[in-house]
């Protein structure tokens, strides 16, 4: 096996100190060390990041430092930011950073500085939703727009839909947005239910506009619109597409006039501040869509230029880490006190997972180790009265990230005070639990003891900010994208590519006119063949 990482030094290092530290208690940390939460805290960007309830002490984050180091992180982050083609299954530049550069940077990409680019589309997204937003734009009818459709699926879907939730309370509320990405007609049917065609816009979002999914819905809502306004002339006013792929908008019968183009450089998990955005500009409008690009910039400016030991999204990955590679945790959790945060966790699912579940290197070596980690969450309060219950007394151990804001959007009494005590009573309670003893004193029948008894040592991140703006949710994101990047650089992995997602497309491919045609003949195994006769009746 090639330049096996778990064979290095480092690596052997890292497995002799987790011997010594496996044992250990954050309560010990704790009680060993008085100024622990100062000292295992970053502060940047507005940003409170205090990863001191973590079953780590010095050494272990010494050693991971090191760890990230010797794995050649800085060099790697330099090759993304410039452009080099690190992507390298598709042989493709990795440059989401490059869709919030302030205009006058140069960023190269295959010898041409992408920046001015990237400004220009800003700009015609800017004139769109401005015409948009004040109704200049008219339908077909001559009616204005009031409904905004954005049809697309996973990271054409995921970044825009929470974004939109995310930033409502900046939106315009006049407008009705709308999110369809499952090919279940009941996403399609029930997003256009109460809406006139004749004040809607949809906007077909898709990198490379062949999904399935998403042309699928595209077609079905030309026909929808078609079928109220007769007209083909009426798609160039409601129908506008954002993707790479110029060829198959024209082909589906959509002006590139009406086209907003990113390039092959943008991921799609990357791309929610590309021209995927659209819809997030049209609700918040063009001034807070750059508020939040400038979030997304100063985070990469943190990434790029802060050492690793003060570094926000290499502490967040080297941590990850450690669990799972070291504790052998197998999932992570979101858990946003934050209501229009509620898409977050699942924005993040396809980030992560779909980046670094990856079990070859990129050599093409099997791993050997794992890599990824199963995320998911849920918006607090709502998640302690459901699964924080196996976060405090189950078997797994589940690393959460926490985020708070000291300011609501919405003050109503009370509320904010009893919203971010019980984020901080969380943290405490995962890391510090509650003996026997203590439940003891307090009076509890024998037999319940064990049954009230919380162990603690139970690890987690906050994350505190001043309140939910456009620029903190970009650096929030980026955050993430960096944390995910650092990983793929210390598993060897590429986190760009997602070629997982291929063979259950493909089979769907072959099985469709297997449903549409009872004589067709069956080939599959004995299982899949009978699940298809089943469907055929
Ligand atoms: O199937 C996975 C995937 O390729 C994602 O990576 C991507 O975000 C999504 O499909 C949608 O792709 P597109 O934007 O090209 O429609």
């Amino acid at each position: 096996m090639k330049n096996q990482l778990t064979e290095t030094p480092i690596w052997k290092l890292l497995e002799s100190h987790f011997q010594s530290m496996k044992n250990t208690t954050i309560k010990s940390l704790f009680s060993d060390d008085a100024t622990r939460a100062e000292r295992f805290r970053i502060e940047d960007l507005g940003i409170y990041f205090d990863y001191s309830k973590h079953r780590v002490n010095a050494e272990t984050l010494s050693l991971l430092c090191r760890l990230a180091k010797e794995s050649g992180l800085g060099e790697k982050i330099e090759a993304m930011f410039t452009g080099e083609k690190i992507n390298i299954t598709e042989n493709r530049a990795v440059l989401h950073t490059a869709l919030r550069a302030p205009s006058g940077t140069t960023i190269l990409a295959d010898g041409v500085n992408v920046v001015p680019e990237v400004h220009e589309v800003l700009e015609r997204m800017a004139g769109f939703s401005n015409a948009i937003r004040s109704g200049e734009w008219k339908g077909y009818t001559g009616k204005s727009i009031r409904n905004i459709v954005n049809i697309g699926i996973g990271g054409s879907d995921l970044g825009p839909v929470m974004a939109y939730e995310a930033l409502k309370f900046y939106s315009l509320r006049n407008l009705t947005f709308r999110f369809v990405s499952n090919i279940d007609g009941s996403d399609f049917a029930e997003a256009v239910k109460d809406l006139q065609a004749d004040e809607t816009l949809f906007i077909i979002s898709s990198k490379t506009f062949t999904t399935l999914e998403t042309m699928t819905n595209a077609r079905t809502a030309r026909t929808w619109l078609l079928d109220q306004l007769v007209s083909d002339e009426a798609i160039a006013r409601h129908f506008v597409a954002v993707s790479t792929n110029e060829k198959e908008v024209s082909g589906f019968g959509i002006d590139t006039c009406n086209m907003f183009g990113f390039r092959d450089w943008v991921g799609g998990r990357y791309s929610m501040d590309s021209a995927i955005g659209l819809s997030t500009m049209i609700a918040i409008g063009p001034d807070h869509f750059h508020d939040m690009l400038d979030g997304f910039h100063q985070m990469d400016m943190h990434f790029r230029n802060t050492p690793i030991e003060r570094n926000i999204p290499v502490i967040m990955a080297l941590l990850g880490i450690w669990y799972i590679d070291f504790f052998g945790a197998q999932t992570q959790a979101i858990l946003p006190y934050d209501n229009y945060l509620r898409r977050f966790p699942a924005y993040l699912q396809q980030l992560t997972m779909e980046s670094n579940g990856k079990h070859v290197t990129l050599d093409g070596e099997t791993t050997g180790y794992p890599t990824g980690s199963v995320y998911w969450g849920e918006p607090g309060t709502n998640g302690q009265h459901s699964f924080y219950q196996m976060i405090h007394q189950g078997t797994l151990l589940i690393p959460c990230d926490f985020f708070g804001f000291r300011t609501s959007l919405n003050p109503l009494p009370l509320h904010q005070d009893y919203l971010m005590a019980n984020m901080i009573a969380q943290g405490e309670a995962l890391a510090f639990g509650k003996t026997a003893e203590d439940v003891g004193k307090e009076g509890v029948p024998e037999n319940l003891i064990p049954h009230k008894v919380f162990e603690g040592n139970r690890p987690s991140s906050t994350f505190f900010m001043e309140k939910l703006t456009p620029a903190n949710l970009g650096k929030m994101v980026a955050m993430y994208e960096h944390a995910v990047f650092t990983q793929g650089a210390i598993w060897r992995i590429n986190p760009f590519d997602q070629m997982g997602v291929e063979l259950g497309k493909v089979l769907a491919m072959k099985i469709i006119p297997e449903l549409q045609d009872n004589r067709k003949w069956l080939d599959h195994d004995n299982s899949t063949n009978n699940l298809i006769k089943y469907y055929r009746g």
